[in-house]
């Protein structure tokens, strides 16, 4: 088996108060591996955007925490760490919205990049990551409200092969998208592991897309389970 990249140790998540408290996520284990693709799939509100959420280290689970690489990422007690964050990276279903207004993406990406400390020179890291996210370099010009949905997610893709990210998490990306972006778009995500080595955690509505996935998460009322 390859190491695991991403470990959740008891992730949980209750909203409201204390004193009522929604569960949105039971305590939940998985380990995600380097080179797999996984899908978790689940009925609206099920959890599965929550889930997502507290792996990327956007949102403090109320339990448990996130090792990656097998070092503490983030939990119920501490942010995420700084240094770690690069290595899980999202595509959101707006993911236009996730980059920052007005600057061109190009830049945008060149900088994380330098912040980041990422090896070699930037404008051919990301000229590689465009690539392998199958985004015409040109579109790299444009500002991000200048991209249509599906240039943003490719965009937001190339991102985080640019920075080196280990997993991506991916939200929905297609379920805002015609079939033939869609299709592609789908795609481009799949082919990720193999040619970075990396893993996908791919949440979606999409069961025929699901099975393209290695294994397949199901979330119900907050409980997540292997289904294959
Ligand atoms: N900030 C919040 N405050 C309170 N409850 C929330 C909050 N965010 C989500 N919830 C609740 O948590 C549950 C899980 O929501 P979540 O967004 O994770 O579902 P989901 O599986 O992603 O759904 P969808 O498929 O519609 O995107 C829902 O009952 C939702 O109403
Ligand atoms: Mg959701």
């Amino acid at each position: 088996m390859s190491r695991a990249v991403l470990q959740a140790r008891g992730i949980g998540m209750a909203y409201g108060t204390r004193r009522r408290p929604v569960t949105a996520l039971h305590p939940t284990d998985f380990t995600v591996r380097a080179g797999e693709s996984v899908a978790v799939v689940g009925r609206s509100g099920a959890g599965k955007s929550t889930l997502a959420e507290i792996l990327l280290g956007l949102r403090r689970p109320s339990a448990g925490d996130v090792l990656v690489h097998g070092e503490h990422f983030c939990g119920h007690a501490r942010g995420p760490r700084a240094h770690l964050r690069h290595v899980v990276q999202g595509v959101p279903q707006d993911a236009g919205a996730s980059l920052p207004p007005r600057v061109p993406v190009r830049r945008s990406i060149e900088r994380a990049l330098l912040r980041l400390g990422v090896d070699g020179d930037p404008r051919a890291r990301l000229a590689r990551a465009a690539e392998t996210a199958r985004i015409d370099p040109a579109l790299l010009e444009r500002a991000p409200h200048q991209l249509s949905g599906g240039q943003a997610q490719r965009a937001a893709i190339a991102r985080a092969v640019a920075v080196g990210a280990d997993v991506v998490v991916a939200d929905e990306p297609t379920s805002a998208l015609d079939a033939d972006t869609a299709a592609g778009l789908a795609d481009a995500l799949l082919a990720l592991p193999g040619r970075t080595g990396g893993a996908l955690l791919l949440i979606t509505h999409d069961d025929a897309l699901a099975t393209r996935c290695d294994r397949v998460f199901t979330v119900r009322e907050g409980k997540v389970e292997q289904s294959r």
